[in-house]
C-alpha cells in the first residue's frame, strides 16, 4: 500500500492561478466570440528583443554541429551567464559576488519551493499577507504549515498583514521566526520597501538568526531611487538573505523559463546540536543531484539579455507595460476607486466596491464586462475585498478596459 504525502490533501483542488485560468475557460465556452481582456496573470504579452532571439537561433545552429554541440552543462548554470549576473544586477549596485554563490535556474517558482528541501522540518515560517500565494502552498506541502484554524489560517505560519492601515508596509513580527519569505515590489499590493523598511528586515533576521527568502521578480520595475533593487543593498544581508529573481517580467522570459537564486557563503544554518551549516552547499548539493540545468539555448537568450541592445529594448518593454499601469491607476482613482502599486510595480492593488468578496467582484466583473482580473482573496486572508490589475496587456486593450470600467461604474 502506498502512502501519500498527506500534506497535498491539505491543500485546495486547484492553484489559485489554474483556478483563474478555469474560470475563464468555462466563460469562454459559453461566449466563445467575446473579447476577453486580461489584466490578471502577471503574464508579459511583448515580442522579445531581436538580440535574445538571434543569440537563441545561434545557440541552437551550435547544437546541430558537431563541433559546438553540447550536453548536459554545469548543473547550476554556464560561467558566461553567471559573470553577466554577477556584473550587470549587483558589481553595478556595488555588491560583490563569487561565482559559487549565483544558482542558474529554470524558474522562480520551482525555487522558491524547492528551497524548503534543505531547511528542516520544525522551522516556523512566516509571510506577508497578501503575497504571492506559493510561499504558502509550499509550507503546506513541506509539512510546515500545522492544521487549519477556525480562522482558516494556518497554525504554524506566521501571517504578516499588509493593510490599508499601515500602507501595505508590513511590521516586524512580534515572535521568532525562522523563515521569512518577502517579496518586494510586492506582488499582489505593488508596494515598495526603500531602504529604511528593508534594513529593519535584514536587522530582525540577523538578530534572531533568521534566514529571509527575498523574492525579486519585479525589482525592474522599480523607478524611485530609495528604493533597493537587491536586498543586498542592505549591510549584513549577506548573512541572513537568499535572493531569487527571474527573468520572466525582466527579460519577458514567460514562456523560456529563466532564474537565479542567489545563496551567498557567508549564509548559516544550524544542526539540532548548535553547529553551523554553509546553506550554499546544501543548496549545491539539492542542484547537483535533482537538476541537470537550464537549457544552453535559454542561458544564450537570458545572457544577450545583458548586452547593450537587449537592455535598451527590454527597458523599452518594461516602461511600455508600466506605462499601462500608470493608465491604469490614473482611471481607476478618476473613477472613485481606492488604488495602490502601480509605481515600482506593473501590478495595482484595488478595493473593490462596496466591500464585494474578491471572487465575487472577479465573476461579475469577467461576466459584466469581460475584463479578467485576479481576485485578492487569493493571495491571503487580508486580500479579501481587493483585487489586482497588472500592466502586462497591449496599450489598446489596456485603454478598452479602462472604458469598460467606466461604462461598469456608471451603470453601478
Ligand atoms: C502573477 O500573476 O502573480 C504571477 O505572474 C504568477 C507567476 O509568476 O507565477
Amino acid at each position: 500500500m502506498v502512502l501519500v504525502n498527506e500534506n497535498y490533501l491539505k491543500l485546495s483542488e486547484n492553484f489559485f492561478f489554474t483556478e483563474i485560468e478555469q474560470r475563464i475557460n468555462a466563460f469562454n465556452l459559453i461566449h466563445p466570440n467575446t473579447h476577453v481582456i486580461r489584466l490578471g496573470l502577471g503574464d508579459v504579452c511583448l515580442p522579445l528583443p531581436d538580440e535574445i532571439v538571434s543569440a537563441m537561433e545561434n545557440a541552437a545552429k551550435e547544437m546541430g554541429k558537431i563541433e559546438t554541440f553540447r550536453g548536459y552543462g554545469p548543473e547550476t548554470g554556464y560561467r558566461f551567464l553567471i559573470d553577466k549576473i554577477i556584473k550587470h544586477d549587483y558589481n553595478s549596485r556595488g555588491i560583490s559576488l563569487e561565482a559559487n554563490e549565483v544558482f542558474v535556474s529554470d524558474g522562480s517558482k520551482a525555487d522558491l519551493g524547492n528551497i524548503g528541501h534543505i531547511f528542516g522540518r520544525d522551522n516556523i515560517i512566516a509571510i506577508t499577507d497578501p503575497v504571492y500565494p506559493v510561499y504558502e502552498n509550499a509550507a503546506i506541502m513541506g509539512g510546515r504549515s500545522g492544521y487549519l484554524t477556525k480562522d482558516n489560517i494556518w497554525s504554524n505560519i506566521v501571517y504578516i498583514p499588509c493593510t490599508e492601515e499601515n500602507n501595505f508596509t508590513p511590521d516586524l513580527p512580534t515572535e521568532k521566526v525562522d523563515i521569512i519569505y518577502l517579496c518586494f515590489p510586492n506582488n499582489p499590493t505593488g508596494v515598495a520597501l526603500d531602504k529604511t523598511e528593508l534594513k529593519k528586515w535584514v536587522d530582525y533576521a540577523i538578530e534572531n538568526q533568521t534566514i529571509i527568502i527575498y523574492d525579486g521578480a519585479y525589482c525592474s520595475y522599480i523607478t524611485q531611487k530609495d528604493v533597493p533593487r537587491s536586498i543586498y543593498e542592505i549591510k549584513g544581508a549577506k548573512k541572513v538573505a537568499i535572493e531569487i529573481r527571474s527573468f520572466s517580467k525582466t527579460a519577458g522570459f514567460t514562456g523560456l523559463r529563466c532564474s537565479y537564486t542567489i545563496v551567498p557563503r557567508e549564509l548559516m544554518g544550524y544542526t539540532l546540536m548548535g553547529e553551523k551549516v554553509d546553506i550554499n552547499k546544501l543548496w549545491r548539493r539539492r542542484a547537483t543531484t535533482y537538476y541537470n540545468g537550464t537549457s544552453y539555448i535559454i542561458q544564450r537568450g537570458a545572457e544577450a539579455s545583458y548586452s547593450l541592445k537587449g537592455k535598451k529594448q527590454l527597458q523599452k518593454n518594461i516602461d511600455y507595460y508600466m506605462k499601462n499601469a500608470a493608465i491604469i491607476r490614473k482611471e481607476l482613482l478618476e473613477l472613485g476607486f481606492h488604488v495602490y502599486g502601480g509605481i515600482n510595480s506593473p501590478h495595482i492593488w484595488i478595493k473593490t466596491p462596496k466591500n464585494t468578496p474578491s471572487w465575487k467582484f472577479f465573476q461579475q466583473l469577467l461576466y459584466e464586462s469581460h475584463i479578467v482580473c485576479t481576485p485578492g482573496a487569493g493571495f491571503g486572508q487580508f486580500g479579501e475585498g481587493y483585487f489586482r490589475f497588472s500592466g502586462f496587456n497591449t496599450r489598446e486593450n489596456t485603454i478598452e478596459a479602462m472604458e469598460r470600467m467606466q461604462v461598469w461604474r456608471n451603470r453601478i
